[in-house]
């Protein structure tokens, strides 16, 4: 695999061109952050463990008819991607309410949320990714309303599909971000990463509040034992029963 040059580099990951202009490499990073970046670290193993989850899991969603920017993953910590134009949103889906629901609405922690919750937030760090109204979503004009549409729909299925999987792997799937991408032939695709960077998951064998935390939160609110946790993940993923 040729690599050249460094397109992007961004806080979990670097994106590297190759030869060919509709391919790009992404190398998953053991830096972490939170709070856009107010708070800094490491997660050993980290872009090892993300890279061989969002490989699992983006090769899954492909199979079951969901289109992702995902190609191969020649390393162990980088994928071969399609190049794609990323729609500047972060688009979550929830079905416990976490995390901003709970600080901005006053809904307790662990409330379950039927049906899910989609929510868009504006991809820009200097903004700090503000949560977008609908009224806001037009007035941006970052995508089409028939592309919001599809992205709704595309992220309730990626979450119907995600909470079963994740249910097999003793597993709550509480809530995820993704991003989408379009391609040179104006496809929307699912693109970034999906991985304990970008999800909370709960361990369904642990009752505890903290100990049950098997995602970012444990690094984002100083809960300790943050690798352990990707590290159970990455082998509940690898070694999981098929879903019924
Ligand atoms: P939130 O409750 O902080 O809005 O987060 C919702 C979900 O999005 C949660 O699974 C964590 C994920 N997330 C990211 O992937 N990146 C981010 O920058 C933030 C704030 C959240
Ligand atoms: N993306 C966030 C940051 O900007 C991290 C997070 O809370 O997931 O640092």
């Amino acid at each position: 695999m040729s690599v050249d040059r460094k397109l992007y580099e961004g806080k979990a990951k670097i994106l590297y061109a190759t030869d060919d202009p509709e391919v790009l490499v992404a190398h998953f990073k053991d830096d972490a952050t939170a709070f856009n970046a107010a708070k800094r670290g490491r997660i050993v193993r980290k872009g090892e463990i993300n890279c061989t989850i969002s490989t699992h899991l983006f090769a899954q969603l492909e199979s079951s008819g969901i289109p992702t920017h995902w190609i191969d993953t020649p390393k162990v910590d980088r994928m071969r991607v399609k190049a794609v134009k990323i729609i500047p949103l972060e688009v979550v889906v929830r079905n416990i309410a976490a995390g901003s629901l709970c600080r901005q609405t006053g809904i307790s922690l662990g409330t379950p949320i039927e049906p899910p919750l989609v929510e868009f937030f504006y991809k820009n760090d200097e903004l700090g990714d503000p949560l977008l109204t609908v009224d806001r979503l037009r007035l941006l004009n970052v995508a089409t309303p028939e592309q919001i549409d599809r992205l709704r729909e595309l992220a309730l299925q990626v979450n119907r599909y995600l909470s079963t999987f994740f249910a097999s792997c003793q597993i709550t799937l509480v809530d995820f971000k993704l991003e989408f991408g379009t391609t040179s032939d104006a496809q929307i695709v699912l693109a970034d990463e999906i991985s304990p960077d970008t999800c909370r998951l709960w361990d369904r064998l642990e009752t505890d509040p903290e100990r049950r935390v098997m995602d970012k939160d444990r690094f984002r609110q100083d809960l300790g034992e943050v690798e352990a946790a990707y590290e159970r993940v990455l082998e509940r993923v690898l070694t999981r029963v098929e879903p019924r």
